[in-house]
């Protein structure tokens, strides 16, 4: 059987469990909570692992896989290089979309809002719980720049290493943390002949909408 042959042949049916309107929160991130610790529950291989999208103002899109960090007051954080792609993406639209697939739940979770910054004070606070090893990184990279070689990586490496052997490893301005601000949550848990569950929360008037959506 060639490549194709098997990827239209392949079907799963799914039928881990199931989503329920009596027993869901009014709150889409306590019920992301609540599946997030179900995934690391499950021993998942990186079960935080989510991919973002952002775009252009044009509206050309982009996306890469990113670390969950925290859910505080209303919103998913993560931590990257402020000079990224991504961040300059976000910097001249501050919108994104995320999506986190749990295979062995049979779950998956989009979530899309508008993005800030979060302060420098915590984001250097969240620097400064990184092993050494991922603070030096952080310095060493130019994060989506085209560079030489990956000698040029090793010898930046080498030579921070070097420098701050006998220091602290300073917070650098131009990485930290971004903060997603969902207006949209959907919940999606697989169920058996493709009658997917998919519970979608709108934000509407400050107020969280639950409806029910096709699969
Ligand atoms: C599982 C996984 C997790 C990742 N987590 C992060 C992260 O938290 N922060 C980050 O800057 N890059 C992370 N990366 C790397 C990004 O996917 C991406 O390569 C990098 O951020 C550059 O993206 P950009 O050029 O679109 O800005 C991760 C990659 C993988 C595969």
């Amino acid at each position: 059987m060639n490549l194709n042959e098997y990827l239209q042949r392949l079907r799963r049916e799914y039928q881990t469990a199931a989503l329920d309107e009596a027993h869901l929160p009014p709150d889409p991130l306590q019920l992301l909570q609540r599946w997030l610790e179900e995934a690391i529950g499950a021993q998942l291989p990186e079960p935080t692992a989510m991919a973002l999208a952002t775009a252009t103002p044009m509206g050309f899109p982009s996306v890469r896989m990113m670390l969950l960090k925290g859910i505080e007051d209303g919103a998913l954080v993560f931590f990257t290089n402020y000079e990224s792609r991504k961040a300059q993406e976000l910097e001249a639209n501050p919108r994104a979309a995320a999506v986190f697939f749990w295979a062995e739940l049979e779950r998956q979770v989009r979530v899309e809002g508008r993005v800030e910054r979060l302060g420098p004070e915590a984001s250097a606070a969240y620097f400064y719980t990184r092993p050494r090893e991922a603070q030096l990184g952080a310095w060493v990279s130019p994060q989506s720049r085209i560079i030489p070689d990956r000698a040029f990586l090793e010898e930046r490496f080498r030579q921070l290493a070097q420098e701050y052997a006998q220091q602290d490893i300073p917070y650098p301005p131009f990485w930290g943390g971004y903060r997603l601000v969902p207006s949209a949550i959907e919940f999606w848990q697989g169920r058996p002949y493709r009658l997917h569950d998919r519970i979608q929360y709108r934000l509407q008037n400050g107020q969280w909408l639950q409806e029910r959506l096709a699969p």
